[in-house]
């Protein structure tokens, strides 16, 4: 086995929702990465929050939001140490990875890059680490490239060259592909990118809930990330960010909290990490990721990793047996995280998918907002079955079963196609 499985079932207690039932059928949860289920503990901290602790923070001359912004601080130390940065003030809080991008499109991006500058990033990456370098090279004439990938979904650090060089001013990547599960030598990159004086961005989405991160070994000069794939509630992210750089930038959003003083005509930014955080914040939210993060550091990322790869490879050899089954990804579990993409030969994602949720096992079909890899690809979309700490080989068992009524339902031959 490449990895070693965790105590699944005792760390499936703490997840309430998972002992719940879906159309009559135990809940066979394999979606963790569009969004993982919170343990009980983070659920009470996030009550418990509203139910005691509840204050605006930075502003109130009174106990309890002296208390509140002490947690709310808390927090961001232990994401901080979490991701390896030694200076909490370089961890900002955001809504999400998305917001943590566009921070660094908006703020960097279109105030530094000119018409001929190049931004690299590769076709299989999220809407989301695309979008907001479109944006900023529409605003500003710099031009998109794209990192070659290999035949089974990697950057092709061989023809790495062919794309960088010194017009590129960012080079952004994901830490593992959402759609086929990649894990990408992410550090390599990075270096190639520095040597050439672009800035080195990472989309921390699925990286940070899997592996164990640490951005200062890595030497990004952003990291991205999402509390809600890491067992934290909605609506809270952070972005990392390289001191240097984050000084010389533009606040992203202006309003309260940001500021240092304000004039009747001009403003002073407040020092980090408060320049980046306008308005009040997900408090609730945040106090709760830190229950999340406590949860994951508990278990330990590394054991997390382990467990996923022990059900990867249990799942591509189980799924693999599939009849007229077409399996995404590269084959290499060095380079691969918990995550399986696949089509069924002549049966559409979206039925596969609808007919596996009447079973009570819950995937995610469509193109996974990566739209150009899937075009790539020649395909609409796939079906994408995502492991978590709490998933276990039953899992995949259920999920083979299944598409074995998928395929009596479509009446699919027997024989391998
Ligand atoms: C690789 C990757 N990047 C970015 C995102 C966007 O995350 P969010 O919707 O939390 O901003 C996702 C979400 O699925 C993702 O998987």
């Amino acid at each position: 086995m490449a990895g070693k499985l965790l105590d699944y079932g005792k760390i499936r207690e703490d997840f309430p929702i998972l002992s719940t039932k879906m159309n009559g059928k135990p809940l066979v949860f394999l979606d963790s990465a569009a969004s993982s289920q919170k343990p009980r503990r983070v659920i009470e901290a996030f009550e418990d929050y509203y139910r005691c602790r509840n204050a605006n923070i930075h502003r109130g001359a009174y106990r309890l939001s002296y208390e509140a912004t002490d947690l709310y601080d808390r927090t961001r130390a232990r994401l901080a140490k979490f991701l390896g940065a030694s200076d909490p003030e370089t961890v900002i809080f955001t809504r999400n990875t998305t917001e943590s991008l566009n921070l660094v499109a908006y703020s960097w991006a279109m105030n530094e890059l000119k018409p001929g500058d190049e931004i690299l990033v590769s076709e299989l990456e999220h809407h989301s680490n695309l979008v907001p370098w479109m944006m900023a090279a529409k605003k500003t004439g710099a031009v998109l490239r794209h990192i070659p990938l290999t035949e089974d979904a990697r950057y092709d650090l061989n023809r790495l060259d062919e794309v960088l060089s010194d017009r590129t001013k960012i080079v952004a990547v994901a830490h593992m592909s959402n759609a086929v599960g990649t894990i990408h030598d992410i550090k390599s990159i990075g270096k190639r990118a520095h040597e050439k004086g672009a800035i080195f961005v990472v989309d921390g989405a699925q990286g940070a809930c899997h592996n164990a991160v640490n951005v200062e070994d890595l030497d990004c000069d952003f990291y991205a990330i999402s509390a809600h794939k890491m067992l934290g509630p909605t609506g809270v992210g952070a972005l990392y960010g390289r001191r240097s750089i984050l000084e010389t930038m533009e606040p992203f959003l202006g309003g309260g909290d940001m500021i240092l003083t304000v004039s009747k005509d001009s403003f002073k930014p407040a020092p980090l990490p408060m320049k980046f955080e306008a308005g009040t914040p997900n408090i609730a939210g945040v106090v709760a990721f830190a229950v999340a993060l406590e949860y994951l550091s508990q278990v330990g990322l590394d054991n997390i990793h382990a467990h996923e790869m022990a059900l990867i490879e249990y799942g591509l050899s189980e799924l693999g047996k599939v009849p007229g089954i077409r399996l995404f990804g590269t084959n290499d579990l060095d380079h691969r995280g918990g995550v399986i993409s696949f089509l069924l030969e002549g049966v559409h994602p979206h039925d596969i998918g609808s007919i596996l949720d009447e079973e009570g096992v819950a995937v995610r079909a469509g193109h996974h907002c990566c739209e150009p890899f899937m075009k790539k690809e020649g395909i609409s979309g796939t079906v994408r079955a995502s492991f978590y700490l709490y998933n276990g080989p039953d899992d995949v068992d259920a999920l083979v079963r299944s598409l074995q009524k998928v395929r009596d339902i479509f009446k699919m031959p027997v024989k391998n196609l």
